[in-house]
């Protein structure tokens, strides 16, 4: 019998629940969003508290299904989300008599696009609002290549959005702004492999004083970003010698960045691939997904080895599938 895989997603902005088969086939994807005042970033207790006020009707909605194991965001994220999450899990567990499954939040962004993408062996362009690292999978863990040095490009877009006066998230919003932009010069932050963020929102800020219009900040800062993000991109394309390059985490939904990647892949006989926008951010079904792989390699998590792990690495993961 094939078995049926049910993932649930709470690390931080978003509670999602997914159930996928071991085709990949997807039976329920289901999720929140907490959405903060204008000018406020996530304040880890009200995330909590509206997630806390909202999960009930997704989790009826998933149990009434069959499933066989239980998987869940064991890290990293807000503790008290992952908590959330990671205590459904354990009594659906225990209630269902199943076997649990943890998963990490990065890896499960990654195997969601590989499965729904097709491609085999990538460089990983993985940006969100918690992470922006360049990694490739080498001797069976995914070893981190560039990484943001201060804060993640997503979480970059949301301040820059805060300063803007624009509602969260601020992804789409500057992407839309950005696309009736001008020039200015920004600083552009690349050292070796690595990149940094925050010299430039604050350069933005400095701007944005200066009565610069909106449209030309947003558009600059994208271009900026994005071109740090693509010219490392390019360095661990040449590095690693792999001829397939996948994007993926929230940010991976901008058309601009997706539009930098795939002139560089050409320019090197190499292959973009993009993960759907509707599986850029978080979701149960990457959860559920990458739940599948681990148990189907054997992989189950103990009870008692169930704790969160709020700054979880992916690069600790033994990845025993392909
Ligand atoms: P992590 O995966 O690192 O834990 P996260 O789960 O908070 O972080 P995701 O849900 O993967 O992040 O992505 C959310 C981020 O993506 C937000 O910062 C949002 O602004 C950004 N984002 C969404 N759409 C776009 C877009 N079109 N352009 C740029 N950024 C975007
Ligand atoms: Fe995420």
């Amino acid at each position: 019998m094939s078995e049926i895989c049910l993932g649930i997603e709470s690390t931080a902005h978003t509670f999602g629940i997914g159930i996928v088969d071991e085709e990949g086939n997807i039976l329920y994807d289901e999720k929140s969003f907490y959405e903060p005042p204008v000018g406020e970033g996530l304040t880890p207790r009200k995330v909590f508290e509206y997630h806390a006020g909202n999960v009930g009707k997704i989790v009826k909605g998933a149990i009434s299904r069959e499933i066989s194991v239980v998987a869940f965001s064991q890290g990293p994220g807000l503790p008290n989300c992952l908590s959330l999450g990671a205590t459904i899990a354990r009594y659906l567990s225990l209630k269902l008599n199943l076997p649990l499954v943890g998963v990490n939040h990065c890896l499960a962004h990654i195997e969601i696009a590989k499965m729904l993408t097709k491609c085999k062996d990538p460089v990983v362009v993985y940006c969100s609002g918690g992470n922006t690292q360049i990694l490739a999978l080498v001797d069976g863990r995914y070893r981190i290549f560039g990484e943001t040095l201060d804060i993640p490009i997503g979480n970059a877009f949301d301040m820059l959005a805060r300063i803007l006066g624009l509602s969260m998230p601020g992804g789409p919003k500057i992407e839309e702004l950005a696309k009736s932009g001008k020039w200015v010069e920004l600083p552009y932050v690349v050292k070796g492999m690595d990149f940094s963020f925050s010299g430039i929102v604050t350069e933005c800020e400095k701007l944005c004083k200066k009565s610069v219009r909106k449209e030309d900040i947003a558009y600059s800062f994208q271009e900026t970003c994005f071109s740090m993000i693509t010219e490392a991109t390019e360095r661990a394309l040449a590095h690693t010698e792999k001829n397939e390059v996948l994007v993926t985490g929230g940010v991976a939904a901008n058309r601009r960045f997706n539009e930098m990647l795939e002139i560089m892949c050409k320019d090197r006989g190499a292959k973009l691939y993009s993960v759907p926008i509707k599986y850029a951010g978080d979701n149960g079904v990457m959860i559920a997904w990458t739940g599948m792989k681990m148990f189907k390699t054997g992989i189950t998590t103990r009870l008692s080895e169930s704790q969160i792990k709020k700054d979880w690495r992916v690069d600790e993961v033994d990845v025993k599938w392909t």
